[in-house]
Parts: C-alpha cells; sequence; structure tokens
C-alpha cells in the first residue's frame, strides 16, 4: 500500500515534509537549498523504510546486538505513529508524535513503553527522541536517528569532531582509532564511540553543516559509495556522491537499559552555516 503523502510545513526560511509513518522527516531545505539528502529511488510503500530524511533506528540499530533481528534497524520507522500536537514556536513549527505497543507491529515482548518524538523545523532542524519505560521490568534497546546529509560532493567534506574517538570499522570488522578529520575516500561504516558536536565542512555547497547532540554515545558515519550503493535497488546508483549519513544514538555496548519509570532523551541538532 502506497503511504500517504508527507505533512507540509513552512517556516519564513525553511520547508520540510514529515510522513507520520515512521515519524519520518523526509526533506528539510533551507532558504531553498536541500539540507538533508532524499533518494530519487525512494520506494513509498507501507513495511518498506524510506531511503533519506531522517529514519529513527528504534528499538534495534541495523540487526541489533544478536546480528539476526528483522526489520533491519528495527520497527519504528516502518510503524504509523500518531500525531500529538502541531503548534508554531517563535520561528518553527514543532510536531509531537508518539508512538506505543499499539501502534507497533511488533512490540518489545512483554513491555510497556512510549515513544515521543519532538520534531522542531525552522532556521535548525531540532529533533528530540524520549524512550518512556512505563512497565515494571527492566528493557534495553538500541536508538539512533539517522540523518542523511545533502553534501556536494562527499569525497571533498571534511568532518571534524572526532579525532581521538575509538570506532568500530563495519567495513573491515576493526576496531580502529581516528586520526584528524573524517574523509571519505571509500565505503564507508563506522561506529565512533563518541557524541557531542560534529562540524562538515562543505567546500562545494560553501557550507558547514553543524551538528550538535545529547544523550547519545556514539556517532554513526555512513557512505555507501560505488558498489553498495549500486546493489542497493532505492538508491541510485550515481546518488552517493551527494550524500553523507551523520547518525547519532546508543548502539552495541551503549545500548540502553531503561529501568521501571525511567525515561531517556537523544536529541539532534542541525544548523547550516555559511564558509
Ligand atoms: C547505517 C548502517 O546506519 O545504515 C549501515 O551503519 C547500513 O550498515 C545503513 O547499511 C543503511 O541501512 P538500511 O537498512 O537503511 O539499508
Amino acid at each position: 500500500m502506497t503511504l500517504d503523502a508527507p505533512r507540509q510545513i513552512r517556516t519564513d526560511r525553511s520547508v520540510a515534509e514529515v510522513y507520520d509513518y515512521g515519524a519520518h522527516v523526509w526533506s528539510w531545505a533551507l532558504d531553498g537549498e536541500p539540507v538533508l539528502w532524499t533518494s530519487a529511488e525512494s520506494v513509498f510503500e507501507q513495511g518498506k523504510a524510506l531511503r533519506g530524511g531522517v529514519p529513527i533506528c528504534w528499538p534495534w540499530f541495523g540487526p541489533g546486538r544478536t546480528g539476526d533481528l528483522t526489520p533491519a534497524h528495527g520497527f519504528a520507522r516502518i510503524s504509523d505513529w500518531s500525531l500529538d500536537g502541531r503548534v508554531d514556536v517563535a520561528d518553527a513549527e514543532v510536531l509531537t508524535y508518539v508512538l506505543g505497543p499499539d501502534d507497533a507491529p511488533d512490540a518489545l515482548p512483554g513491555e510497556r513503553w512510549r515513544v515521543t518524538y519532538v520534531v522542531s523545523i525552522g532556521d535548525d532542524l531540532d529533533l528530540a527522541l524520549t524512550v518512556e519505560n512505563r512497565g515494571a521490568t527492566p528493557f534495553s534497546y538500541e536508538v539512533a536517528l539517522h540523518t542523511y546529509l545533502t553534501v556536494g560532493d562527499v569525497r571533498q567534506v571534511a568532518i571534524a569532531g572526532l579525532d581521538g574517538a575509538p570506532y568500530l570499522d563495519k567495513v573491515t570488522r576493526a576496531r580502529e582509532v581516528q586520526s584528524g578529520d573524517v574523509t571519505i575516500t571509500a565505503e564507508t561504516d563506522r561506529v565512533y564511540d563518541r557524541a557531542g558536536e560534529v562540524v562538515v565542512t562543505d567546500p562545494v555547497l560553501g557550507r558547514l553543516l553543524r551538528i550538535s547532540t545529547d544523550g547519545a554515545a556514539n556517532t554513526v558515519v555512513w557512505n555507501p559509495w560505488v558498489a553498495k550503493a549500486a546493489a542497493m535497488p532505492d538508491f541510485g546508483d550515481g546518488e552517493w556522491s551527494g550524500m553523507l549519513c551523520i547518525e547519532a544514538g546508543n548502539m552495541l555496548e551503549s545500548a540502553v537499559t531503561l529501568e521501571p519509570g525511567a525515561s531517556r532523551t537523544v536529541r539532534y541538532r542541525l544548523a547550516v552555516e555559511g564558509t
């Protein structure tokens, strides 16, 4: 079944589209320039993930810590979320989405939980995902805000903020330590044990993308490069050079365990500056 049309958001400087499906921020453009990346080959069908924007990975990342969970990246991005509020605040429009066990195709077994996602769209993009444990026993999850960024040419960007951070290289399965800025020269799929401010300098588009996070332990840097892009049916063969994922969350050894009554928020803010 094809998805319902996304919600259209307009503020003084920005235009965005948000699907209730996945509570998925699909596009965000500032002063007419796309900041989020979207694939021209994305599919828009129930049960399939969108390729681009900001998919929510929850309650596991990729195939999960056991390596065998499906759907990939959890069910949040392929679930119908409920819009709980839409208000204008200063120069931004703020949407609040909720997801609970009744909305999810594959709830955490035997648990009561609620996920609230507050999306603020304006001169910046500000995303906050809160997971609450409303049950009687602890549960664990992984989470990521899997942001796809538009870049002029991924081979020319410099990613600052991760110097000295240990990471798992998911391409080679080796553990490494970052030295200097991250540059993209081949398929790149890394889970860094650091979150915080990351700045992407894009000389082709003449701008900086400043990402700041709270409540996250990990930063993921992903670009599929040539062969992997060609192998993905919802990813155009030539599209890989114009995108870069900088994701923030908690995964692998940094998975979150929530005690009964506890909650935890991951926040991701994206700002654009001229160079
Ligand atoms: C990244 C993972 O976050 O998402 C990659 O680190 C994965 O391993 C990529 O390939 C895309 O995942 P998917 O499920 O949207 O194709």
